[in-house]
């Protein structure tokens, strides 16, 4: 009848799961659906954490009132406003209008922009601040820019859970599946959460850095995020990946083409690139087109992998403007720390490779570009065979750090 799976003693997930949505956020394809949570606690107190989109209230409404089964609500507690997890905000306090809404002083004021009468019912707390709800203290952690300045995150120091908001969240609905050790993460889930994380709060990583130094000092057990799978097992496991994500340290030492190819000749050679890089040794080379592959999953890529070669024809005498939204997201998303090769084509004037040098010394932190590039004029050929093997090298080098 319901969809609520008990999370630990008192607390049961309560959200929905949306296959419907085809883009989150309007921008980020999620073809395995996205799932909202919220969690309830069942103490001398009852609480709500978090709504839920919009899109899967009725769900959600039915999994809350199972839970409390004829209890009143008497605390909704929202850590994080966006409206994916707000939304439901104004439908739960019609529902239960003895409750009262613990948030941050910005929350609240997000709430009223978003036109939610929480009048009188406002019990606004900061870092550092406690409540009890019977067996259960809370302690609220502020994470402002994890990703909206309003977030916290709330810690139950009675049973070790994190309430984490967007952080360790991800992509992909849980149908049924609840826990971090019912599905193989490594394998199905670590794609989406690192898209999830690169797209959603990768500008942030020094706000995440600061989060988990706080979180360093808390005795976590269970890690309740707003999206995809609560962890109760291994949390080292994603924690490890999230000091690499906000460090912008790669995660593999690998090798990522993208081109921008208009009639095959830049792909062609893209496709010679990789089969000489493999040739060499370096087997984790993945290669895409830039105009049929998100720029999210570009993005998501671009965080995991040491190096990466922009191959991109000229343009109008510019960049491929395709290419170029991708450079500009990796600007947005203060991509750093990472090494470059570029091959340029053009049949007249190739011009993007030095636009696209400029743009990654000028715009992007802490970023190289290998000298060797290569040059075509409409297509390879063998006049072109000792650049090809000059930039090889080079890139060869640089994964196994002989540069
Ligand atoms: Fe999942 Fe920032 O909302």
């Amino acid at each position: 009848m319901y969809t609520v799976r008990k999370v630990t003693e008192d607390l049961f997930w309560v959200g929905g799961n949306d296959h419907r949505l085809a883009l989150f956020e309007n921008i980020h394809p999620i073809p395995r659906g996205v799932s909202y949570n919220s969690y309830v606690l069942l103490d001398e107190k009852t609480v709500v954490f978090d709504t839920v989109d919009w899109s899967v209230a009725r769900e959600f409404i039915r999994n809350v009132e199972s839970v409390l089964d004829g209890r009143d609500l008497d605390y909704l507690l929202i850590n994080h406003m966006e409206p994916d997890h707000g939304g439901s905000i104004e439908e739960i306090l019609i529902r239960y209008p003895n409750a009262k809404v613990i948030s941050t002083e910005k929350a609240f004021l997000m709430m009223r922009q978003y036109g939610f009468n929480i009048d009188g019912r406002e019990i606004e707390v900061k870092e550092g601040d406690t409540m009890t709800f019977g067996k259960h203290t809370v302690a609220f952690v502020e994470a402002p820019m994890i990703h909206w300045p309003e977030a916290m995150v709330t810690f139950d120091v009675t049973n070790g859970v994190l309430f984490a908001a967007d952080a360790f969240g991800s992509f992909g609905a849980l149908d049924g599946k609840l826990f971090n050790d019912e599905v193989n993460f490594d394998r199905d889930w670590i794609d989406d959460a690192r898209r999830y994380y690169t797209n959603i709060v990768g500008k942030y990583g020094p706000f995440v850095q600061a989060l988990l130094g706080k979180a360093g000092g808390l005795d976590i057990k269970y890690i309740c995020p707003l999206h995809g799978p609560v962890w109760r097992s291994d949390l080292g496991y994603i924690i490890d990946k999230y000091i690499k994500w906000s460090t912008y340290e790669p995660e593999d030492k690998a090798v990522m083409i993208v081109y921008a190819s208009m009639y095959g000749n830049t792909e062609y050679a893209a496709q010679a690139l990789a089969t000489k890089l493999v040739e060499k040794g370096i087997k984790d080379v993945v290669l895409y087109d830039v105009s049929n592959t998100h720029v999210s999953q570009l993005i998501a890529e671009t965080f995991r992998v040491s190096h990466i070669v922009l191959a991109s024809v000229t343009y109008n005498l510019g960049i491929y403007p395709v290419m170029h939204n991708y450079l500009m997201d990796m600007k947005a998303l203060n991509v750093q720390n990472r090494t470059f090769a570029i091959v340029e084509n053009g049949t007249w004037a190739p011009k993007s490779g030095d636009l696209m040098t400029e743009f990654i010394n000028d715009e992007l932190k802490l970023c190289d570009v290998l000298n060797e590039q290569l040059s075509i004029t409409s297509s390879i050929n063998e006049n072109d065979e000792r650049d090809m093997e000059a930039l090889v090298d080079a890139i060869v080098d640089s994964v196994n750090g002989k540069r």
